[in-house]
């Protein structure tokens, strides 16, 4: 169980450890104590002077592996071998049957959506806190994205709202795993199964996160997974499909390689079915093997820095983890997400909260926005294209459809985010995000008047 600080015992340990002493979270420093010290937005020292662990870790290895593709003139994955190990090891690291190497995330999702032909008139179910991309793989197939609103709580898909976004058009239910925490997979499932629709998880930022014991990209029909730099496995793009599912391993793999059949058949042009060209070169698949040797340690790594991160932040009043739901077994932490309410903070605004926090030396952002509020997105329903296929009236409805008011809310002003790589250093750096915190706190009223 997680040890229940009170406010005024945190406070009177943190400031007494920078004097020295050991109590609860002995390692939390603030010199002269968090009333005396200068925030440094009002030009006192920074909180955290260091530099979080830079992102990508490389090593000797991944010379090797970079090398050794480029000598053995086989750079592209058919024919080849680096891709297929990659497959090969990836699968079993998750405990999937298949795995699909694609150019990127996207188009893993791109992928999917062809393999199950998804087009004009289908209706895709999304959660509106997710990255632009998983948006785009809907609108690039000129179907139609249904947004669901968020869970304030966990940031994730509010599967309680699923069931009403669905229509006799909807063809898949897309949740996403935001910030690498699993949505609440129980309960989607149950929906897909209840009204036959596919679940499709995308978890591009999920790596390795577990909901009851078992890898996320195992639970719907297929899930997908984004190696972008910034991603907690990394080839600079690149991309991958699990699935379970044999004839639809099969569909996918064609679809990815101009439609052509399946990894046996080999290329064979003029045949096939619809495609398209999404191949990992050999490069990436050789990084992502030599990538992968430590991204087991690296993810225990952000767990257990997640976790002591979130036993201190919440002790402190206005500061909310996001809440994992009970069926998780491990966050991915691509993300470290929290709610701030300012009025724990003298009325401070957000945005003025981050600029702070970010003086103080620790990175941080707000996170997404209201995606269903944005020009690019509200313009579908002005689209020629859309317009054609689906006609005004539908547009119009579909624009009234995609109120999410818990997402306005949450994106608005409460969400912050910060970084997977912060998580990768030292338990002390936790202790030094939840100081700068503090010291924000204690002089947000002045800091408000800046
Ligand atoms: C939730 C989500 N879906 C899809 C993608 C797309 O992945 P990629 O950038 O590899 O195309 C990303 C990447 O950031 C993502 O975060």
């Amino acid at each position: 169980m997680e040890n229940k600080l009170k406010r005024r015992e945190f406070v009177s340990a943190t400031s007494m450890a920078g004097a020295g002493l050991t109590l609860g979270f002995p390692n939390i420093s603030f010199g002269a104590g968090p009333d005396t010290i200068k925030p440094a937005v009002l030009g006192g020292p920074k909180a955290y002077a260091g530099l979080f662990p830079a992102w990508p870790v490389i090593n000797q290895l991944d010379e090797k592996a970079m090398s050794d593709a480029l000598q053995s003139k086989k750079w592209c994955r058919l024919g080849s071998k680096k891709v297929d190990l990659f497959e090969d090891e990836y699968k079993k690291l998750n405990g999937s049957k298949h795995c699909l190497a694609t150019s990127s995330g996207t188009s893993a999702l791109l992928t999917l959506m062809g393999a199950l032909d998804i087009g004009p008139g289908d209706e895709v179910i999304i959660p509106v806190y997710t990255f632009i991309a998983t948006y785009n793989a809907v609108v690039l197939n000129y179907a139609l994205p249904v947004f669901v609103d968020t869970d304030i709580e966990s940031f994730q898909i509010d599967a309680n709202k699923i069931e009403a976004a669905i229509t006799k058009q909807t063809k898949v239910i897309m949740p996403v795993h935001i910030g690498g925490s699993p949505a609440d997979l129980d309960h989607i499932l149950k929906i897909g199964a209840r009204s036959k629709i596919p679940v499709i998880e995308d978890a591009c930022q999920a790596h390795l996160a577990e909901w009851r014991g078992k890898k996320v990209g195992n639970f719907g029909l297929a899930g997908a997974f984004s190696f972008q730099a910034s991603k907690n496995l990394n080839s600079g793009e690149g991309g991958a499909i699990l699935t379970n599912d044999d004839k639809f391993a099969q569909i996918c793999y064609s679809f990815h390689n101009q439609g052509q059949a399946g990894r046996e058949t080999g290329y064979n042009p003029g045949t096939g079915t619809r495609g398209t060209n999404v191949r990992l070169t050999e490069f990436q698949g050789s990084l992502l093997v030599s990538q992968m040797s430590r991204v087991v340690e690296q993810t225990n790594r952000r767990t257990e820095n997640a976790g002591y991160l979130t036993k201190i932040l919440k002790e402190i009043p206005g500061i909310t983890p996001a809440k994992l739901y009970e069926g998780t077994t491990r966050s991915a932490y691509h993300l470290y997400m929290f709610r701030y309410d300012k009025n724990h903070f003298a009325g401070l605004s957000r945005n003025k909260f981050l600029d702070a926090l970010t003086k103080e030396g620790i990175p941080c952002s707000n996170g997404y926005g209201m995606m269903n509020k944005e020009e690019y997105v509200t313009g579908l329903a002005k689209n020629r294209h859309y317009l054609n296929i689906y006609g005004e009236r539908t547009m119009n409805q579909w624009l009234e459809r995609n109120q999410c008011p818990q997402n306005d809310l949450l994106t608005q002003e409460q969400s912050v985010w910060f970084f997977q790589n912060m998580l990768l250093g030292a338990k002390t750096d936790m202790d030094q995000i939840a100081s700068a915190i503090l010291k924000i706190q204690k002089h947000a009223a002045v800091i408000g008047k800046l």
